[in-house]
């Protein structure tokens, strides 16, 4: 029995598995110097199938987390790479073959596998209580060796993880180092339930509050202030039944509403601000000033995503998915419901171009702020001209001003996720570097450029170049010496 993976768009170009588990020791530096002062590990986990799916049109939410990490100490960068031994790639290595079906739908899954977690820690890895935790949404996270990315195991917080799942968005308030999360689905797939959590500096569970959402959906992303959280149900809808006929989890549906569901920091009670259809996933950072809550993320009117399919049979349109980074505001003393085609939040777009994953300066997480990144796909009046689909830019922005600075990637180049690394010294808001990989499609490589934050558009710091295609990021962060040395057991 040969291994071959299908002849799918999802599996050819930049979506071709690599699969490759590995170690440089000193990557080279094709330009700049690498910042003496710069010390720390950036950790990023991405989507690799190690095996060839079984059922059609599998997509990389559904691959195997392959995490890699780049340290920095002395002017050096050594990478290395290892898939997550989730019990599912353990047992599928094992059987060397694909003994799990569509995504996030154990109804297609081989007997054999029949109640083994689902979980492929591919979305994000970040670190709180002294470990280094690899996540996504379906499932609790999975430990990982800070050092060697050896997998240690599942984690659930001592076993206090009543929900079945854990957001792989957690934030963490800078002002206490609490870790805010959440698991949605939390009693099983397409259920309402969602359970928010906050564990206090040292990893362990000090509040959690259940509530239903008005419809099951994904809920990918959400927002933390100082005095509340906010869950977005944006009408990416799931059905059970659909899911036990083999069905997509998820479909867009444009007649279903958009709801925020508002609740006090370490509260119980949700009230639910309904608002008219329209996409949202990712947070850049929200704040509140008591009252009013400032969400900042990109909005389109459809789902970004081509591979849920629209309720309506409507073919995947990427104008109407294109999404422009805006404001919702809440006011928390108004009325959740205005009645019918009235929005009980207001919108405000934060500019014209068109982007997604966004992060900020993590240390004004939950805060006002003024420096956000994002990826661009559209630049209103700039087209390159090799015809490429994707994140083409970066940009930086002062959510208060609008001002942006915006990096093309150049010929035949896209970007992943930008992170903001702060230096040692303490610096005002969005001053230090941005780390950010580009796929250089022409040679097949990887490119790992530092970047001043506050100048992206200049020429980098420094260039480093990983010698292989990166497979497609999703969320990484920044871990310090310092956080490395409260490594917990
Ligand atoms: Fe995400």
């Amino acid at each position: 029995m040969s291994v071959r993976f299908p002849d799918e768009p999802g599996f050819a170009g930049r979506f071709a598995p690599m699969r490759l588990e590995g170690e440089i020791r000193g990557l080279e530096v094709t330009q700049g110097e690498v910042p003496a002062s710069l010390r720390g590990t950036f950790y990023r986990v991405g989507a690799d199938p190690a095996w060839p799916p079984f059922v059609a049109r599998d997509f990389y939410f559904n691959a195997d987390g392959m995490v890699a990490m780049f340290r920095f100490e002395n002017g050096y960068c050594d990478f290395r790479s290892r898939y997550v031994r989730t019990p599912r790639f353990a047992a599928e290595r094992e059987a060397r073959r694909s003994l799990f079906g569509a995504y996030r739908n154990p109804y297609t899954d081989d007997p054999s596998v029949a109640g083994l977690s689902r979980g492929l820690a591919n979305t994000n890895v970040y670190w709180h209580g002294g470990r280094l935790l690899a996540s996504k949404e379906d499932s609790a996270p999975v430990q990982i060796d800070p050092d060697t990315l050896d997998t240690v195991g599942e984690f659930t917080w001592d076993g206090d993880l009543s929900s079945q799942t854990a957001t792989a968005h957690p934030k963490i308030d800078p002002r206490d180092g609490s870790l805010v999360f959440f698991g949605y689905m939390a009693k099983g797939e397409a259920t309402r339930d969602i359970a928010y959590y906050e564990a206090d500096a040292t990893g362990r569970i000090v509040h959690e509050a259940w509530f239903e959402a008005p419809y099951s959906s994904m809920v990918h992303d959400w927002a933390v202030t100082e005095n509340f959280v906010v869950f977005p149900i944006i009408p990416l809808t799931a059905s059970l039944e659909r899911l036990k006929a083999g069905g997509p989890l998820y479909v867009w549906d444009g007649s279903e509403d958009v709801y925020l569901g508002v609740v006090p920091r370490r509260g119980t009670g949700v009230r639910w601000y309904r608002g008219t259809n329209r996409f949202a996933s990712h947070i850049m950072n929200a704040f509140d000033d008591g009252r009013y809550v400032h969400i900042d993320t990109p909005v389109g009117a459809k789902s970004a995503f081509p591979w849920f399919p629209d309720i309506t049979g409507a073919p995947f349109d990427p104008e109407q998915a294109s999404a422009q980074l805006s404001r919702w505001t809440i006011d928390t003393q108004g009325p959740p419901d205005l009645g019918d085609e009235a929005t009980a939040f207001a919108e405000q777009r934060l500019t014209d171009c068109s982007g997604e994953f966004p992060r900020t300066d993590d240390r004004w997480a939950t805060k006002g702020y003024r420096f956000g990144v994002i990826n661009l796909t559209d630049i209103p009046g700039q087209r390159p001209d090799d015809g490429l689909p994707g994140f083409r830019w970066l940009a930086s922005i002062d959510p208060v001003t609008g001002a942006m600075r915006t990096r093309f990637a150049g010929r035949d180049s896209t970007v992943q996720e930008a992170i903001f690394v702060p230096p040692e010294a303490d610096t005002p808001n969005g001053h230090g570097y941005v780390l950010q990989l580009v796929d250089r499609h022409a040679t097949g490589t990887t490119d790992l450029l530092i970047l001043d934050a506050q100048q992206i558009d200049a020429p980098p710091v420094a260039t480093l170049k990983i010698p292989i295609r990166m497979p497609g990021g999703l969320h990484g962060n920044w871990v310090t010496p310092q956080q490395l040395a409260t490594r917990a057991g």
